[in-house]
């Protein structure tokens, strides 16, 4: 015990007397160090320089070797680049690039930083919008709480004023067919670009003929308190559900598990991450779900269902009528807003909300035309609450 402990006040002794000694020799040695890498530094420039001038004359001036002789002048990294959203939705990523950047997603679940979270309305179109003027009605007033995407032809060029919400908010787009895979790459891509906004929690997609049915903060509400999306699905065993099913997709998507349901969801962060990260059930549908088969009124549908089914509402938020038949749902114009239209769609429904019965089952609608506009403008407030 003794002799250890005498060990242990011996071996303590020398080591700090030569930190003394190298404390004193340390600021010599960092000097010259110092010097020796400024030498280099230089001595690289000269090279590069004379290097440049020997194989290309137009270039003699490289600036990019000066950073290595002074690292201390780059900005450090802040923690708010991190969690701003990006300043502008131009980009230079393929699909590919951009769905692998939108899948990162945070592992530790509770923000160390005042998130507001935020719904991000998706606007699936072919160009002009033509309800924005009943749109930027309802948005006014709650800037911190929304984000909206645009996916458009990519030869539409916009003209919002810089006052509008819709301003500069296209993202980078191709064409998307009708029933072909290409709109469902158009709805991921749409997903991808507001997942870059970390502060997005809820993504709605829309059409061009979609309308607001409540107030925006109702609209906030209702999809704050829910705990599952609202993702229309349904097993249908006709001709335009399981009669589009092919047995090429099973064991991976079985005949029981096929779905159908309204492209026009709305999905969580989580459900929105998993949609885009698919890469396991994206090649089945893209082979085997073609015309007659409509993809996208089944691929979001089934896979959820077979992934998390627990998450899922089952129902759209957005009403549609199809009592009028035929393949596309009727269109309302100027002459079918009638008083009364919109009570029986925003207040006589059945559907369940927080495990309970609800009337209240619908937050957006479609078809509505063009000519339907202003009337909608003027009777917002009585009709809708904004
Ligand atoms: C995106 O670009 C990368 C790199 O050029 C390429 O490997 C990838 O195939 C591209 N993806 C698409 C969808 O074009
Ligand atoms: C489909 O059926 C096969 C065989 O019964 C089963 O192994 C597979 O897990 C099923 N697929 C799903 C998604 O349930
Ligand atoms: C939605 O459907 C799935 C089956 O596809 C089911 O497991 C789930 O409970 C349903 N959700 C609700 C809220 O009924
Ligand atoms: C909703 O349910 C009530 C009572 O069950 C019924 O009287 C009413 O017709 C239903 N409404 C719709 C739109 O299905
Ligand atoms: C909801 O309505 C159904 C009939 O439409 C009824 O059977 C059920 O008991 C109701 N549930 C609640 C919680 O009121």
């Amino acid at each position: 015990m003794q002799t250890r402990l005498v060990a242990m006040e011996e071996g303590k002794e020398p080591p700090m007397a030569t930190r003394t000694i190298q404390s004193k020799i340390l600021p010599l040695k960092l000097l010259l160090f110092f010097l020796f890498f400024l030498g280099l530094g230089i001595a690289l420039t000269i090279i590069s320089m004379l290097m440049s001038r020997h194989y290309d004359y137009d270039n003699v001036i490289i600036p990019v070797t000066s950073s290595r002789v002074h690292p201390c002048f780059q900005e450090p990294i802040s923690f708010q680049s991190w969690i701003k959203p990006p300043s502008t939705l131009r980009h230079y990523m393929n699909d590919s690039q951009l769905f692998w950047r939108a899948s990162f997603d945070p592992q530790i679940k509770s923000f160390p930083f005042k998130r507001v979270p935020k719904v991000a309305f998706m606007f699936l179109t072919r160009g002009p919008l033509p309800m924005a003027p009943l749109w930027e009605k309802f948005f006014k007033g709650h800037e911190e709480r929304y984000s909206i995407y645009i996916h458009a032809l990519p030869t539409y060029v916009e003209d919002y004023s810089p006052s509008s919400a819709f301003y500069l908010r296209q993202i980078p787009s191709q064409v998307a067919e009708w029933g072909m895979m290409s709109m469902c790459d158009g709805e991921r891509r749409l997903l991808a670009n507001a997942l870059l906004d970390i502060s997005n929690e809820w993504f709605i997609l829309l059409s061009e003929a979609c309308i607001p049915l409540q107030s925006f903060p109702i609209t906030y509400l209702y999809l704050s308190v829910s705990q599952v999306s609202y993702m229309g699905s349904y097993d249908d065993p006709g001709p335009f559900g399981r009669g589009r099913y092919d047995d090429n997709m099973a064991p991976l998507v079985n005949l029981t598990d096929w779905r159908k349901g309204s492209q026009w969801f709305e999905v969580d962060r989580k459900l929105a991450v998993d949609i885009v990260k698919d890469d396991t059930f994206y090649p089945k549908f893209e082979k085997f779900c073609r015309p007659a088969c409509y993809v996208d009124e089944h691929y979001f549908q089934t896979m959820l269902s077979i992934r998390s089914p627990h998450l899922l509402a089952n129902r759209s938020l957005t009403w549609v009528d199809w009592s009028r038949g035929g393949a596309h749902p009727a269109t309302f114009g100027k002459a079918d807003i009638k008083k009364g239209f919109f009570k029986n769609i925003i207040e006589d429904q059945n559907c369940t909300f927080h495990n309970q019965n609800s009337s209240a089952c619908f937050l957006f609608a479609r078809k509505f035309a063009p000519s339907a506009l202003n009337t909608l403008l003027e009777h917002s407030l009585d009709f809708f609450g904004y």
